[in-house]
């Protein structure tokens, strides 16, 4: 394990949070690296069913888990998810969150919802959780730090600048201004309750990577939601690519030892933008209602269809994947055939890459068709357990990926995992 980056392959709730729960018992340290409370991530063991947004998904073990400095942080929505964590009977003395993560602002939800409604036909379909206009400000440097409210009278001064901007563009789209006073009041309960855990986290996350360590870099939403990579406009404003991971917990590149990618052993997504394998008729409505495919975040139904082999593979090549995890495998328990999308036709050619936004929104998927197994899979736990046409379709993914297959998941509960 040493360090372990965990990321998202596709667009997002492939998993994470179960597999990161799993593999959290082995490590010492969990790293939340980027994001903020967009991340839906759900855990399901014996402390009960937990959706952490921001807290890492590790906090149900003994390790030391950090909300590092590349995440965007709202206070208020960490409250709420430290009180479902001590009501289920589990302590927070080991959770740190780093000083120069970004706050979110109250201001920062408002704006992003009032410019999603601009966009209109447009619009992205964001968690309106403020997570843009955040790291928006970060990069014009304007953010707040969640250091500054340790520094009372630095962050009314950063305060005092920036809020005639933020009410301007409030009032511009038809808002009522935020007083300066109703902030700092606000920032001040914040530092009453969180000032114990404002740390700089890079002296233990450099203890804990040199000294060997088994350190997770949790990631949040995948890969095709890259601010680079990803399907851009419709994407995140973070890097929740290795890198981006790499970047936002302090941890040197040569010291990663394994990048996980999670993929679901079919494709769904939240928001808008290409999504080449979506199925729009009964099958899509099928694997909705089977999976439970509704955010876990915002509730919204999510968008289902096919794995696509292509998306997965531009992952894989981001992320240099050194194993692969495929989730919800039971979830294709009843469908008689199941199709995988192998390589796209644009404009009558033939691709095998992920192609920039606007022709990627005209890419038709190519499929190869595969027998369905029609048995039960929730009570496998070990690869011979499975059917012998779900080890076919299993092994015609990681072949197609070109990564090994290290886990493979058919519930959400935290045994209900083979490792292969
Ligand atoms: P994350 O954001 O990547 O952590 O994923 P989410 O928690 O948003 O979405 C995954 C959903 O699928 C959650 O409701 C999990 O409890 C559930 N889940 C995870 N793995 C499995 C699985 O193998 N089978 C089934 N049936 N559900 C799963
Ligand atoms: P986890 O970590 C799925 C999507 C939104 C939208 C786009 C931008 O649980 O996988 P944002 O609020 O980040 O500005 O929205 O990204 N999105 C997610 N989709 N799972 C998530 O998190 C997501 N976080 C953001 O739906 O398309
Ligand atoms: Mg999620």
């Amino acid at each position: 394990m040493p360090v372990t980056a965990v990321i998202g392959a596709q667009w997002g709730d492939e998993g994470k949070g179960r597999i990161i729960d799993y593999l959290s018992g082995q490590a010492d340290m969990v790293i939340r690296c980027q994001g903020g409370d967009n991340a839906g991530h759900t855990v399901v063991n014996e402390f009960g069913r937990f959706v952490f947004h921001l807290i890492p998904s590790g906090i149900c073990r003994p390790a030391t888990c950090i909300i590092g400095a590349g995440t965007v942080i709202n206070p208020d929505r960490l409250f709420e998810e430290m009180a479902d964590v001590e009501s289920k009977g589990l302590s927070l003395e080991r959770l740190w969150l780093d000083r120069r993560a970004h706050l979110v602002m109250p201001y920062h939800p408002m704006l992003d919802g009032l410019e999603e409604a601009a966009r209109a036909g447009s619009a992205i379909g964001t968690t309106k959780r403020g997570i843009g206009p955040a790291y928006a400000d970060k990069s014009a440097r304007w953010g707040l730090r969640i250091g500054d409210l340790l520094h009372r009278d630095y962050l009314r001064e950063r305060l005092s600048m920036v809020l005639p901007e933020k009410n301007h563009r409030l009032q511009a789209l038809g808002a009522a201004p935020l007083s300066l006073d109703n902030l700092m009041s606000k920032a001040g309960e914040w530092a009453e309750r969180l000032h114990e855990r404002i740390v700089d986290t890079l002296p233990m996350v450099r203890d804990a990577v040199a000294g060997g360590k088994r350190v997770i870099l949790e990631g949040q939403l995948g890969a095709l939601r890259d601010l680079d990579w990803g399907t851009y406009p419709f994407v995140t404003s973070s890097c929740p690519t290795v890198t981006g991971l790499l970047q936002g917990a302090g941890v040197p590149a040569r010291a990663l030892t394994d990048a996980l990618g999670i993929t679901k052993a079919y494709t769904t997504a939240v928001g808008a933008g290409p999504f080449p394998t979506e199925l729009d008729g009964d099958e899509g409505w099928q694997m909705r209602e089977i999976g439970r495919e509704y955010g876990a975040t915002t509730g919204r139904p999510r968008r289902c269809g096919w794995f696509d082999a292509v998306a997965v593979q531009h992952s894989a090549w981001l992320n240099g994947y050194t194993m692969l995890a495929v989730t919800k495998l039971d979830i294709l328990d009843t469908f008689p055939e199941i199709q995988l999308c192998t390589a796209y036709r644009l404009d009558g050619k033939v691709i095998h890459h992920v192609p920039d936004t606007t022709l990627y929104e005209q890419v038709e998927p190519i499929y190869e068709t595969m027998p369905g197994w029609l048995t039960n899979t929730v009570h496998a736990r070990r690869w011979e357990d499975l059917p012998a046409a779900a080890q076919n379709y299993l092994n015609r993914i990681q072949e197609l990926v070109g990564v090994p297959l290290r886990f493979v998941s058919v519930g959400p509960e935290r045994e209900q995992l083979i490792v292969v």
